[in-house]
């Protein structure tokens, strides 16, 4: 942690304003183009003024009689003493005043608000508890900037979407109640007003249903965290949420102008329900618990009247805890295969005139959609359910890119924008060697800043049915808390923007600008965000000497100034500046930062420079041979300490490593570790009854391509079916010259493994 030089950044922000001043003579006047305050999501106009209001006296919240404004005083208070050194009274202080004022609603939207802040005090008006919450919000931030003055300013703001949302997988890896109210706090904080809570899925069933005790008893329990080759984790896995704990996290939600909208899958995603009661099943053998592992199963619910009983007995319970406007039936990834192999299945298609299996889902979903609109509630479903015709009031959710929302809005459905690429924040947000586990390809920071919410591809008709955006986090590989709030934050910021700010005042460098502020708030609330767009990463150029380098350093942000040290002292602002490549001779010590001005940007690294260091690859800097996809994961991992992870393509395990400098190499060294397969889907299931042979796994390597000659194997026999990393010896290949790609690529006899890589360690020609 550093000491946040605030009060550096705060002169030149008055600098800034200063020299705004002499361009404008008098009164309020528009700043649109820059925010000297990081207020984010961006509000839609800040007019600043002259002077500004002293606080070094702290705040007096000043009681209201407007109950709408209650929540709003007594939450800036409660902020204020958690996160500020500001010190809040009430009542009769000499201390400026934070006053709340009703205002006509003008037909304005539900959700605005102004927040003027004079040089005598502040005023928050607006007509709904949203509107004064998000007033509070924005002057929180306002006040997390200075320490003892704030600009005279006026903010009027509104959002752009109405659905703003987050959708939180809980069923894969569940998470603690206390952690998700302080996601509840981040989201009000940021003007997010959607909480989509997935509580279902087959890995876990957890939310207590009381007319259906099994659902939780059996439901909620696998036998481990993933499958293992031996459990680190004894005695069954999981959990759930009572009807009480649910209950406190929606008022605790509502309070704060979230709706907390839950998600109860099916027909698909069934599995954990159809291991505690058998009966609602499609296949013929029983499930004994919910199943570890990733993937598609194939276990659906059967078409029985019984069966639309007990969903609706269940959706009667789950309206009665949730009074969100919407419930969410999943509807996603419904492989067919049992209802095409189940007469029962196959002899209510035919009674009901149903052509095939698509068709029946689409049946399914609009008997459950009557019920819940008989009960006063809207049905939301995964882009899946366009597929054999959209229920008829249907709201989709479009997750497999856009194409969902477009077809909807077209058929005139209304819509939430939630493409895996860029909105699915368990993809991975940098390729740096220290990120944690997630999916590939990258959703970075800058790729949900600019995500287009298709303003340019619908007709303004069209466009009304899109209710919103929402980004979300599924947890297969997201195991831990800290590794949520790892993937969600800031992307969550930069969502919020999406979702709240008018598009003419995005734009991503100032972003960038005001997310060292945004950084350290959400550290304050006690969540650790990535700080990845602002991390320095080291690229050796290609080698010419094995004695020495040229280094070329960079962000991914491409934001803010690097500074760099070579002679072991720590990074400063004032340390020398990269603007070109540095020549280095091995061995050098390299400390590097990013700065913007005196305030530091993300964490310093420390780099000690060999020939064989800036050679060494971890598997998450290498391509994958296949292209795209791929998962960095961990193996059966313990909750409680650090594990090596591995990104792998599990169909098709292979590296490349581009452009390596051959003649300063003797052999490769590699880190190598396995997993069972753990994928499930109809091609999963495929590989894994077929053996590969009868030869010893080994991982070759290819010269230029996977194609290519094989240089070197090595055997994998000393790393069967072992824990962690074992760093295997190649052999001496220092007879191949120049400048090469490889392909690393594992040759495995058993469908049951998949074998890993960490990393690649060249090991230097002497
Ligand atoms: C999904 O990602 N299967 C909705």
């Amino acid at each position: 942690m550093h000491p946040r030089p605030f009060l550096s950044r705060y002169i030149r922000h008055t600098l800034l304003l200063l020299l705004a001043l002499c361009l404008v003579s008098s009164g309020l006047y528009s700043f649109a183009s820059e925010h000297t305050l990081s207020i984010i999501p961006a509000p839609e106009k800040v007019n600043y003024g002259q002077g500004e209001l002293n606080i070094s006296h702290g705040l007096s919240i000043e009681r209201t009689s407007d109950e709408n404004a209650e929540f709003a005083a007594s939450y800036l208070n409660e902020l204020l003493k958690k996160t500020h050194t500001v010190t809040v009274s009430s009542g009769a202080s000499a201390a400026p005043k934070v006053i709340f004022l009703h205002r006509q609603p003008e037909g304005s939207p539900d959700e605005s608000y102004q927040l003027t802040i004079t040089s005598s005090g502040i005023e928050i008006s607006a007509s709904s508890r949203a509107g004064y919450l998000y007033g509070v919000v924005t002057l929180w931030q306002i006040l997390s900037d200075h320490l003892q003055t704030i600009p005279v300013v006026q903010i009027n703001d509104k959002p752009r979407f109405k659905w703003r949302g987050f959708m939180l997988d809980s069923a894969r890896h569940i998470q603690s109640e206390e952690f998700i109210l302080k996601l509840l706090d981040y989201m009000a904080l940021h003007k997010l007003n959607v909480l989509h809570w997935h509580l279902v899925d087959d890995q876990g069933w957890r939310i207590e249903i009381k007319r259906y005790p099994k659902l939780t008893s059996v439901g909620a329990w696998r036998p481990q965290t993933m499958p293992p080759y031996q459990s680190h984790v004894q005695g069954s896995y999981g959990g759930y949420f009572t009807q009480e704990q649910i209950k406190q996290i929606v008022a605790y939600a509502a309070k704060r102008n979230i709706t907390v909208v839950p998600e109860i899958e099916m027909p698909g995603h069934s599995s954990a329900a159809i291991a505690a009661y058998p009966e609602l099943g499609s296949a013929p053998e029983p499930l004994h618990s919910p199943p570890a592992g990733w993937g598609i199963f194939p276990n659906l619910y059967n078409v029985n009247d019984s069966t639309f009983t007990f969903l609706q007995n269940v959706l009667l319970e789950v309206m009665e805890l949730f009074p969100s406007p919407y419930i969410h039936v999943g509807g996603d990834e419904a492989i067919k295969d049992q209802w095409k192999a189940n007469p029962a299945v196959q002899a209510r298609m035919h009674e009901l005139g149903i052509n095939n299996e698509d068709q029946l889902q689409s049946w399914f979903t609009g008997r459950i959609e009557k019920f819940l609109n008989a009960h006063g509630r809207k049905m939301v479903g995964w882009d899946e359910i366009l597929e054999g015709g959209l229920a008829p009031n249907a709201t989709v959710m479009s997750w497999r890119g856009t194409k969902g929302a477009i077809a909807a809005a077209r058929q005139g459905h209304d819509t939430v924008l939630t493409p895996n690429r860029p909105l699915y924040f368990n993809y991975r947000q940098s390729d740096a060697a220290d990120e944690p586990p997630g999916r590939v390809p990258m959703n970075t920071l800058q790729d949900v800043y600019q995500f287009d919410t298709l303003s340019s591809t619908l007709t303004p008709t069209e466009q009304a049915h899109i209710l919103g955006v929402e980004a979300c986090i599924w947890t297969e590989y997201v195991i831990t808390q800290d590794r949520v709030e790892h993937m969600l934050f800031p992307r969550l910021a930069a969502l919020s923007e999406v979702a709240w700010s008018d598009p003419s005042n995005k734009n991503f460098h100032n972003f960038l600008s005001r997310l060292p502020d945004e950084l350290e708030r959400t550290k304050k609330l006690g969540l650790h965000p990535a700080e990845s767009v602002f991390e320095v990463r080291v690229h050796a150029e290609p080698i010419t000497n094995p004695d020495q380098a040229t280094i070329a350093l960079s962000t991914q942000g491409s934001y803010g100034e690097i500074h760099y040290t070579l002679d072991g002292s720590d990074v400063k602002p004032r340390s020398s500046r990269f603007n070109q490549p540095i020549h280095i001779s091995f061995p050098t010590t390299l400390k590097a930062q990013a700065f913007d001005g005196e305030v530091p940007l993300g964490n310093p690294i420390t780099r000690r420079l060999t020939l064989e260091e800036v050679l060494r690859r971890d598997s998450r800097e290498l391509d994958q041979c296949t292209g795209g996809g791929g998962i960095q994961l961990e193996q059966d991992p313990p909750r409680n300490r650090e594990r090596p992870v591995f990104l792998v393509n599990f169909q098709q395990p292979c590296w490349i490593y581009h452009n390596v400098e051959m003649q300063y190499i003797h052999s490769f060294n590699v880190g190598v570790g396995s997993i069972p397969y753990i994928f499930y889907g109809p091609s999963e299931e495929k590989h894994k009854s077929q053996p590969m042979g009868t030869f010893a796994p080994r991982l070759d390597i290819h010269l230029d391509s996977c194609k290519g000659n094989v240089i070197s194997s090595i055997f994998l026999a000393k790393a069967v079916r072992k824990d962690g990393v074992t760093e295997l010896k190649g052999e001496n290949i220092s007879a191949i010259k120049g400048s090469h790609d490889l392909c690393f690529e594992m040759q495995n006899p058993d469908p049951k493994t998949v074998w890993l890589l960490n990393y690649i360690q060249p090991i230097a020609a002497k």
